[in-house]
């Protein structure tokens, strides 16, 4: 962006702070106060500290005056009612789980600024000509079973029963640990909303990359949402001494894993394609034993479909190849098989509209980063809009970061884009 036209930015951002953004830096400090960690931010699925964030959203909805309920699968939900009782629903939202030693930011922006945006609408009496549902989603990451997107996934009615047997590292079912939280089971099909209810999908993010700050821009509309494919791996080898058994001899379980992670990484070292091993451990694992048992995560995401599906495929080949050579069983899961998502023309174009208004120039690019939209993907017109990362676009981590002025901006867009939306 030209000189000038960042200094007109920056003028403008001065100029914004005070309508949202210290409310929007406000709200997340607040939530980021529920924490499974003394120190950071960890608030996975159905801990105490999820819980306890879940109360404190519903309350904030509450007194925005919005018809509030925590639903069966723990997703925060409040209606902003329109006038007209026929109306449809614009679901406005983003995830309030997190990773571990997470960033305060990451889905929660999505929901503090439609809370800031109900919050202006309720002080000024404003209805809108659609009810405005905003839905705190109460699993996006996947960290405690392994499995992504419930919250939304329930709404959108493509939740997966299946995913009731996954368990978390004690062993406890995903089943079990909702009936602990005195969900019922049995009310999570009805949660999936009538796609003729409903009439778009908007999600405020944080981008979790470095192209904005890059660019020198404060937000932009998001094309895409990349595809992403996730296995968990399980390598059986043999346990040994770590000084009796001679190398030759070896079946080392994590070796063969340490090959996994390198031919990963070879593999998707191409243009549009990245993959991660995030987890990698070797339970029980002890200095003096070389280990007979490794547990890795795969995690392969393009925007284009067919090169993320070659890469599954070359690398679950490979890794049965390595299996083979090194004589060890080596048995992969399917965790996740979520296709690329495109978002929705008309809603960019809605969004353009309102980045002008608000002064802004208009940049667009693709997510590399899952997000709840792709649940609505088939189910309505879905659009993202991303607002800069500081710290050289860190996310996943507590340096993740945004200004109040660049807070100020992404909420004072959606509210335009509420303000002009067709119901
Ligand atoms: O992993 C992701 O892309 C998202 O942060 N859940
Ligand atoms: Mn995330
Ligand atoms: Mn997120």
């Amino acid at each position: 962006m030209s000189a000038e036209n960042s200094e007109h930015v920056r003028a403008k951002a001065e100029g914004h702070r005070a309508m949202f953004g210290d409310r929007i830096l406000q709200l997340s400090d607040h939530l980021a106060q529920w924490s499974e960690t003394p120190h950071g931010l960890t608030c996975t699925y159905l801990s105490s500290a999820h819980r306890a964030v879940a109360v404190e959203i519903a309350a904030l909805m509450i007194k925005a005056q919005l018809e509030t309920q925590i639903d069966a699968v723990g997703n925060v939900v409040g209606r902003y009612r329109s006038n007209n009782d026929k109306a449809r629903t614009v679901i406005v939202g983003s995830h309030y789980d997190t990773v571990s030693n997470a960033g305060k930011y990451d889905g929660r922006l999505g929901i503090v600024t439609a809370l800031a945006v109900v919050e202006h609408f309720a002080r000024a009496g404003r209805t809108l000509p659609f009810h405005l549902d905003v839905i705190a989603f109460s699993e996006e990451e996947g960290v405690r079973f392994s499995a992504s997107y419930i919250g939304s996934s329930a709404i959108a009615g493509r939740f997966d029963p299946a995913l009731l047997d996954r368990r978390d590292a004690k062993g406890i079912s995903l089943a079990d640990a909702l009936r602990e939280a005195n969900f019922d089971l049995a009310a999570i099909p009805a949660l999936a909303r009538r796609k003729t209810d409903i009439s778009a999908y908007l999600e405020v993010h944080i981008e979790q990359g470095p192209v904005l700050l890059e660019s020198d821009l404060p937000v932009g509309i998001v094309t895409a949402i990349a595809g992403n494919s996730r296995f968990g791996a399980t390598i059986d080898g043999v346990a040994g001494h770590a000084g009796t058994v001679p190398m030759g001899y070896r079946h080392d379980a994590a070796a063969a894993a340490a090959e996994i992670v390198l031919c990963v990484e070879r593999r998707c070292n191409s243009t549009g394609l990245v993959g991660t091993v995030g987890r990698l451990s070797v339970p029980e694992g002890a200095i003096n034993v070389v280990p007979g048992r490794c547990e890795l995560s795969l995690d392969i995401r393009s925007s284009n479909d067919v090169l993320r599906q070659d890469a599954v495929n070359d690398l679950l080949a490979e890794i049965q190849d390595i299996a083979k050579r090194r004589g060890v069983t080596i048995k992969t899961t399917k965790l996740l098989n979520a296709a690329a998502v495109p978002c929705s023309p008309r809603l960019q174009e809605i969004f353009a509209k309102s980045i002008e208004r608000v002064g802004l120039p208009v940049f667009r690019l693709p997510s590399g980063a899952g997000h709840d939209a792709v649940m609505f993907d088939g189910i309505t017109d879905i659009a993202m809009l991303f607002v800069r990362c500081g710290n050289g676009g860190v996310s996943h981590s507590p340096l993740e970061t945004i200004t109040a002025a660049d807070a100020d901006f992404g909420t004072r867009i959606l509210l335009d884009v509420l303000e002009n939306l067709p119901p």
